[in-house]
This record gives structure tokens, C-alpha cells and sequence, in this order.
């Protein structure tokens, strides 16, 4: 079967990998070292033209932004199979005022928020708070429109740089505030055919830009699966508290959702809260999810747009580690443009792999950086320790000016 992933990014590149397995994949708009023959036979290729003019057994839309757009729409109207929701459902993402309303109506338990697009209003509600303050813009901002912070006066400007339309345009001049959750992260991703929910291997994902967790929000600059605390039961019980009732809710509003439905939890002391929801895999979690992955992924995900999903998603037992290796400047200001080094060394290592997430071919056909997170470096071993370790040895043969990359993803976990 032919299978078109749209989306140019490290995710789309790691659906790619794992479509490619049992399918021929091109990649809409794709980039240049994404092109590959596969060992098993598989083939990626990349194509400048838009989805809707592709001719494809199914469409997998990775970014947020088409969905949201409408995307998906457009080519279930044509005919055709697609692993995504309709713009009614991607609202849930699009909007952080819809998801909170969507979060009350089926109880599920969230952070105390508020929704202002008044700025006076907006810093009363904020001082009722009490601190970390959290500013989030109510529109899509790539994962940066978050601001986590102890500081008031800092929260109060933020407010207002986004109110304003400075900060992130129209996305920011509708906020969400909230209160501010202590505790640890996760991404739970389940994939539904609009009916049915099955749980992918819960990740976690280092959403700042430095070690310990310091720096600004980013959309993602590391992760790993599975979480050792969360087994089959916690996952199951993470299910029934955070992704079914949100299902049954999109299904009275008579939204038939298919596609990923990723809840964002915080762990806390009081129990689980969810953060917020995607509406298609996590970058940088389907790099260390679909790895791991042992069913054909083209098949699953062909039962999820068709509505009747019956494989179970199977795991190997393997722990998968990702390093994202950012341009300098990332996220505000991204340095493009800077020649790569060292991608095929560090691919040459046991276990390791090396996607694609923002790269080019200049002038004269050498690679450059060309976005904000430029590759991702995935190790596979059967310890953290051990995928951590290839991991970064991995990295450490990858160069080009300005590379910008965490040095403790996956470090604060126990090792066995
Ligand atoms: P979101 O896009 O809503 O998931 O927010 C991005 C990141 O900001 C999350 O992954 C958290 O690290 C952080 N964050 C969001 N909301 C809160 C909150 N209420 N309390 C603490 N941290 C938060
Ligand atoms: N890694 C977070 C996201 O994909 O939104």
C-alpha cells in the first residue's frame, strides 16, 4: 500500500520509518534526509505537492496545524482514508478554552483555570493565585506559548504581551491562566477509531530547552519510553480517568474523532491531572513510541481511519531514548543555514538512528540546519542506562556551529 504521512518534522520522519516497514511512504513536504531505502525492502520518498493532490491508500497527518485547518476534512470529503480528526475535533487542541470546557463537562480532573481576554481581569484572577503562575495563550503557539513562572510581575507582563497580540498574534489575545501543578509529566497517546480507545506505551517528554529543567518551554527537546512507574494497570487506570470520558464527551457532540488522542498529565500528589490535549502523536514521543512498536503499524492505523480498530498495539520490551539537537537560537530564533557532520558515524552505532527533523540541502548539496530542532538521535537498548548511553555517544559524532542540546534526558530516572 502507498501511505502519505504529511508533516516535515522528526515525528513524521519516525512514521515514516514505521509505515515504511510494511508500506511504500511518501511524505509531504517532507525534507531531504528523510529520503531512504529501508533494509527491509521499505522505501521513503519526499514530494513538494499538497496531500490533497497525492493519491494514497491512507493519509497520516502529523502537525497540529493542518488538522486544526481543516485537513482532514478536505480529504475524507474526497474519498479517502486518514488517521486524524476533523477540525471539530481538532479543536481540542486549537483551542485551550475548548479543550478546559470539554475537561468539565466530563470531570476530568485539571488544573483551576480561567479564560480572559481582558487584561485587568486577567491580573485579578492571576493574584488570587498562588505561585508557580501559568500563562497559556489560547491558540496554537508550537509548544511555546506556555509560561511557567514564581514571578507575578513577570506572569502580569506576559499577560499582557500576549493579550496585546505582540507575543503570538491572535493565538495570544485570548489567555488561559491557571494554577500551577508540582509533580512529574507524561504523555499517555492512545489511538481511537471514533468508538474504540487502546493505549500506546506512555513516554516522557523534556519540554525545557536546558538541563534541569531550566530555560524557556520548547516543543519538546527529549524523551523516552516506556515510564518505569507506569505499567499496564496504571496505564489502564490513566485511561478510564483521563482519555474515555473525553472520547464519550466528543461522541455527544456527535464528533466522530479518529485518529491519536494524547493526554498530557501531571502526576501529583493529589493524583493525576491532565495538562492538556493533542490531537496527533507527540514530537519528540513517537520517536521512542513507534520504535517499540511490534505490530504493522500501516494495518493498525488503516483499522483507525476505517473506524473498526481491532489490533491490540504490541510492544517489545526495549527502552527507546531520544536527543533532539536544536540550532542555536532555538526556540525564539533559530540559526539556519549551518553545515551538518558526523550523521552517518552516529548512525553506524548499535541500535541508534538518526531522524530528520529540520534539514536542507544548500547550494552545492551539503546537508545544512534548516529549524529550530534539526535531528533527533534515537538509541534502542534493553535498559534506559544503556539506550541513554548509546544515545548520547550517538551525539557526541554529530556537529555543526551552535548545536544546542540537553545533557540529562532520561538521567533522573533509575537505571536498572
Ligand atoms: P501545555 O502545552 O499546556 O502542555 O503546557 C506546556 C508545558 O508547560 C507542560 O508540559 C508543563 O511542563 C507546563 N505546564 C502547563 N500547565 C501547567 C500547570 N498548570 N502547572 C505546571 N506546569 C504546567
Ligand atoms: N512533545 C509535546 C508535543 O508534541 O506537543
Amino acid at each position: 500500500m502507498r501511505v502519505c504521512v504529511v508533516g516535515s518534522g522528526g515525528r513524521e520522519h519516525a512514521l515514516a520509518v514505521a509505515l515504511a516497514r510494511t508500506a511504500e511512504v511518501v511524505v509531504t513536504p517532507g525534507n531531504p534526509g528523510m529520503v531512504q531505502e529501508l533494509p527491509g525492502g521499505g522505501r521513503i520518498s519526499i514530494t513538494d505537492a499538497p496531500p490533497e493532490e497525492l493519491s494514497a491508500g491512507l493519509f497520516v497527518v502529523g502537525p497540529e496545524v493542518p488538522l486544526v485547518e481543516g485537513l482532514a476534512d478536505r480529504l475524507r470529503a474526497a474519498g479517502h482514508q486518514v488517521v486524524g480528526p476533523g477540525a471539530d475535533g481538532a479543536r481540542l487542541e486549537g483551542s485551550k478554552a475548548f479543550m478546559k470546557e470539554l475537561l468539565a463537562e466530563a470531570r476530568i480532573p485539571t488544573a483551576r483555570f480561567g479564560v480572559f481576554d481582558d487584561l485587568a481581569e486577567a491580573g485579578e484572577f492571576l493574584r488570587s493565585l498562588s505561585p508557580p503562575w501559568v500563562v497559556k495563550t489560547d491558540g496554537l503557539a508550537g509548544g511555546k506559548g506556555v509560561l511557567v513562572t514564581d514571578s507575578l510581575p513577570e506572569a502580569l507582563k506576559d499577560v499582557e504581551a500576549k493579550l496585546s497580540g505582540r507575543a503570538f498574534g491572535e493565538a495570544g489575545r485570548r489567555v488561559v491562566l491557571e494554577e500551577g501543578l508540582v509533580g512529574t509529566e507524561c504523555s499517555l497517546l492512545a489511538l481511537t477509531d471514533g468508538s474504540r480507545v487502546l493505549p500506546l506505551l506512555p513516554a516522557q517528554d523534556f519540554k525545557r530547552l536546558r538541563d534541569g529543567g531550566q530555560g524557556p518551554n520548547t516543543g519538546g527537546m527529549g524523551s523516552y519510553c516506556p515510564v518505569a512507574d507506569l505499567g499496564s494497570a496504571e496505564v489502564d487506570s490513566l485511561m478510564e480517568l483521563s482519555v474515555e470520558p473525553l472520547l464519550f464527551a466528543l461522541r455527544r457532540r456527535g464528533i466522530d474523532y479518529r485518529g491519536v488522542l494524547y493526554a498530557g498529565l501531571m502526576l501529583t500528589e493529589e493524583g493525576p491531572r491532565v495538562l492538556e490535549y493533542n490531537v496527533r502523536f507527540g514530537d519528540p514521543e513517537a520517536q521512542v513510541v513507534l520504535p517499540l512498536h511490534t505490530e504493522d503499524l500501516t494495518a493498525v492505523l488503516s483499522e483507525v481511519a476505517a473506524g473498526h480498530l481491532r489490533t491490540e498495539p504490541r510492544f517489545s520490551a526495549a527502552t527507546a531514548l531520544c536527543v533532539v539537537l536544536a540550532a542555536e537560537g532555538y526556540p525564539e530564533n533559530p540559526r539556519r543555514g549551518d553545515p551538518i557532520t558526523g550523521i552517518e558515524k552516529a548512525s553506524s552505532l548499535q541500535g541508534v538512528s538518526v531522524l530528520h527533523a529540520g534539514t536542507d540541502l544548500d547550494a552545492e548539496g551539503r546537508l545544512v540546519t534548516a529549524g529550530g530542532r534539526v535531528l533527533d538521535v534515537v538509541a534502542e537498548a534493553g535498559t534506559i542506562g544503556e539506550a541513554r548511553h548509546r544515545a548520547y555517544q550517538a551525539v557526541g559524532h554529530i556537529h555543526w556551529d551552535g548545536i544546542t542540546y540537553r545533557s540529562d534526558i532520561g538521567a533522573e530516572v533509575p537505571v536498572a
